[in-house]
């Protein structure tokens, strides 16, 4: 029988794996710990891809609806809405999606069912529109409908974590907003924020908080929607792991897959520094190299070998990473070989400025051609530019240089 491998590059990881992020988990169970006080805290969560924000958001959930206990020694009792927002998400499908799924969590109880019908029946008027027709929607529509949806919201949350009849059904409600970044004009993220956080202090509702994710242009285009919106959060930017974590997401994944198969497998200290020191802390590396090494293993001992022959042969890591995350960036928007050695070039410098001069030095072509690839690949912003110095460029990701470069290593 073939063993089920225990690493999951796929998917968020479950708390039982969930590796670091000590100090990020540590404000957010304060916001947590706040909002169920009375002092609603929001935060904005931004980060690379693949590097960790879903997971994190995962754990937060876990800890929100009182299924892990919190380090305040209580389980949470949160109702938690899920919104994971696509380039399709406007105005309209968010808030009935939030209906949708706040009388799914909520409707269970007679009496609040009936409360809930009556609180949110202005959805029932809404028209899902498709963004053409919604852009033409006058400011003064959306302002009603995002009032309609913050006193809505304000009634509904008073109503479950209400204490004075002694029945406090919940301590109050947490979106999780995800993939932020792919939201369009017309959900008017940023301002829907801003607007509703003010409107529930209004209406004397403290007990909702919002947790936003998404890649860091995130904060780009919540300023465009509203320019303040930004200061409403907190801002947690997540990061590498440390070699202690990254061994201990490898550890943890050996000793769940010993639970799960009747055959042991061990792995072997070197083969663990290995898959530590390739992934540079990204988390989607440690994952998919750990899967691919379990993969290739043959005799129940992963070592160096099997680490490698995973990473690096044909469908191995490196290709399933490029696949899911920078096959866009590095194949399809780059028709051109030539341009495609100038970013084999500057991933050298992983995501560090380098000069012009500098590139060109290395490149094997003629100098034109570089200075065509520089203007394309920003204007793509595959690289940056440096505002402030003259002849700088980078690539806007180092878990992409990263894959770049080991590219480059496959061919030695
Ligand atoms: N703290 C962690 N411990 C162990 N594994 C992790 C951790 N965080 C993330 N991972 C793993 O890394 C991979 C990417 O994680 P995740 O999907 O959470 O990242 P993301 O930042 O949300 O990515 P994207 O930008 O694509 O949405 C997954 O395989 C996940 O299991
Ligand atoms: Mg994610």
């Amino acid at each position: 029988m073939p063993k089920i491998n225990p690493f999951k590059p796929n998917h968020p990881v479950s708390p039982g794996m969930f590796a670091g992020r000590l100090e990020e988990i540590r404000h957010l169970e304060k916001g947590l710990w706040q909002t169920k006080n009375g002092h609603p805290n929001n935060f904005l969560v931004t980060g690379e891809r693949g590097i960790g924000k879903s997971s994190l958001l995962q754990l937060i959930k876990y800890f929100a609806n009182g299924d892990i206990e919190s380090s305040y020694g209580v389980n949470f009792n949160f109702v938690t809405v899920n919104l994971v927002i696509s380039h399709k998400t406007n105005l309209n499908s968010a808030v009935k999606l939030i209906d949708r799924i706040l009388k799914r969590e909520l409707g269970k109880v007679e009496k609040i069912r009936s409360f809930l019908e009556s609180t949110w029946d202005f959805v029932q008027r809404l028209k899902i529109l498709d963004s053409g027709i919604e852009s033409t929607v006058q400011n003064s529509e959306i302002d009603i409908l995002i009032d309609d949806f913050a006193y809505s919201l304000s009634e509904t949350c008073k109503r479950i974590s209400n204490k004075e009849d002694g029945t406090r059904l919940k301590d109050g409600i947490i979106f999780f907003i995800d993939e932020a970044d792919n939201t369009c004009e017309n959900l008017h993220l940023g301002y829907l924020i801003k607007a509703v956080t003010e409107l529930l202090v209004q209406y004397e509702c403290h007990n909702v908080m919002f947790i936003v994710a998404g890649l860091p242009d995130v904060i780009d285009k919540l300023s465009n929607s509203h320019p303040s919106s930004i200061r409403i959060f907190n801002h947690l930017i997540i990061k590498e792991l440390s070699p202690s974590d990254r061994h201990y997401v490898v550890e943890r994944g050996i000793e769940k897959g010993n639970e799960i198969n009747e055959e042991i497998t061990k792995i072997t200290s070197k083969a663990k520094n290995l898959i530590s020191t390739l992934s540079e802390g990204y988390p989607h590396f440690i994952q998919q190299f750990s899967y691919s090494a379990f993969d290739y293993n043959s005799d129940g001992e992963i070592d160096e070998d099997d680490v490698t022959g995973g990473a690096f042969g044909k469908g191995g890591a490196l290709d399933e990473i490029g696949t899911r995350y920078y096959h866009s960036a590095y194949n399809e928007q780059i028709k051109s070989d030539d341009y495609r050695e100038v970013l084999s070039i500057m991933s050298n410098s992983m995501n560090s400025w380098i000069k012009k001069s500098d590139i060109l030095k290395e490149f094997s072509g003629a100098d034109y051609i570089v200075t065509d690839a520089l203007k394309a690949l920003t204007s793509r912003k595959i690289i940056l530019k440096n505002p402030s110095k003259r002849g700088e460029y980078r690539l806007q990701q180092r878990g992409f240089a990263l894959w770049i470069k080991m590219f480059g290593e496959r061919k030695k």
